[in-house]
């Protein structure tokens, strides 16, 4: 296999911008395919986190001295770049969590306590990951109201006309994702959130897979919320964002209260309330995750979005088609290879033996059910192999995964057995 650098059609030597690809991995670089879980870092990212905490690092809003404004304005312009990357209408609109996972339980816990009444309904689809499952179930049983799934068709996509079925005139709030993590199924969430509306629902978008990918305009869908990670973009681990409407942000309520949100306090008088997106940072940030938030963007923008795009469409499509033609291999989904994932079984292999396999030449991918097992379940399969792709991946790198796979064998693990899909979900 081929491992010098490959531009990958980008204008610049993008594997060279990766420390973390020279690394020595039993005496071979990592081929990684994980990018799904978290992607790799480019040193750009690096280098701004590092001169960060040299230069700049303090604490925000909370002092006048050099360092500390220093710190405020550097949080601050990373906010405005996440607004100008989404084009959100401004950094009002944007609130820095730690992840999609805390950005969605924000929005569940923040919005949606107050909003829903026995009776009404939260409409998800049927291929959610847990973190998009689970605030939507426990917020439904602690109100009464009445979680709906929306079916995927038997090729696995998310059909605009069966989401709208499901809508009805006491459906609250949508949640969706905006691409599957197992399978990389691009949903129709334009749509989707166009029909809520007509219904009077709001619509939350897990972004979490798509922003590496594509580009995403949350004015031009119209989307109430929209939730993502920094880890899955290049970005620093630890910092996700929440972007959400200014009215609804306006309705929601903080989940920790402390300092960084106060207007005025006192113990039994008057508490007044820093407006969003303060509201909902109360702690000390993670300064610099946006700051590296904020480099990740730039990143992606040099190299251009929709270059990224096409990239990892297009070795998405290799790998799935050289899977596709093999006896004995099961594609999932992918019936568009924009999502960046290929998801498959080998008939009588476990994942983990086929991941064990891939691990063994060298090759990082996701095994198991994805951290949605109620849509891998519906898979009819234990679980899956799952490769994702990113800007310093090469044809050469799926092209290896798609030969490795070819001499994969019966292992250690147990197809029959229930509890033999033990990772972490
Ligand atoms: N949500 C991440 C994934 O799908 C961890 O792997």
């Amino acid at each position: 296999m081929a491992t010098e650098p490959s531009s990958g059609g980008f204008h610049r030597d993008v594997r060279a911008d990766f420390p973390i690809l020279a690394a020595d991995l039993d005496g071979r670089p990592p081929v990684y395919l994980d990018n799904a879980a978290t992607t790799q870092k480019p040193r750009q990212v690096l280098d701004a986190m590092h001169a960060y905490y040299c230069q700049d690092n303090s604490n925000v809003g909370r002092s006048v001295h050099t360092l500390s404004m220093r710190a405020t304005d550097r949080y601050e312009q990373a906010r405005e770049r996440v607004a100008r990357f989404v084009n959100a209408s401004g950094g009002n609109e944007i609130v820095f969590t730690k992840g999609t996972t805390e950005s969605v339980n924000l929005v569940a816990e923040g919005f949606g306590r107050e909003l829903l009444r026995a009776g009404d309904e939260v409409l998800i689809s049927g291929l959610e990951h847990h973190s998009n499952l689970l605030p939507w179930r426990r917020l439904c049983e602690r109100t009464g109201a009445v979680l709906k799934v929306a079916a995927v068709d038997e090729h696995g996509e998310l059909s605009a006309a069966a989401f709208s079925a499901q809508l009805s005139d006491r459906t609250r709030i949508v949640a969706v994702a905006h691409v599957s993590n197992v399978q990389g199924t691009v949903t129709p969430v334009g749509e989707v959130i166009e029909a809520a509306h007509a219904r009077g629902a709001v619509v939350v978008v897990d972004g979490a897979q798509a922003v590496a990918h594509r580009a995403v305009d949350v004015q031009a869908l119209d989307a109430d919320f929209y939730c993502f990670s920094a880890h899955k973009m290049y970005g620093p681990l630890g910092t996700g964002v929440l972007y959400g409407k200014a009215g609804h942000l306006a309705r929601m309520e903080a989940l920790l209260m402390g300092g960084g949100m106060v207007r005025r306090a006192s113990y039994d008088g008057p508490l007044t309330l820093a407006p969003p997106p303060h509201l909902m940072e109360s702690g000390t940030p993670n300064i610099a995750g946006a700051v590296g938030l904020a480099a990740a963007m730039d990143y992606l923008d040099d190299l251009g979005v929709e270059r990224v795009a096409a990239h990892d469409a297009e070795l998405t499509a290799r790998a799935a088609a050289g899977l596709r033609a093999q006896d004995g291999v099961t594609v999932f989904g992918a019936q568009r290879p924009e999502g960046g994932i290929v998801s498959f079984a080998v008939d009588g292999i476990h994942p983990y033996d086929v991941g064990n396999h891939l691990n063994n030449a060298g090759i990082a991918t996701r095994t198991g059910v994805h951290c949605a097992m109620p849509f891998v379940d519906s898979l009819g399969v234990v679980g899956t192999v799952r490769a994702s792709f990113g800007v310093y991946n090469t044809a050469e790198e799926a092209d290896l995964l798609v030969e490795t796979v070819k001499t994969a064998e019966k292992g250690f693990w147990s197809l029959e057995h229930p509890n033999d899909r033990s990772l972490a979900g």
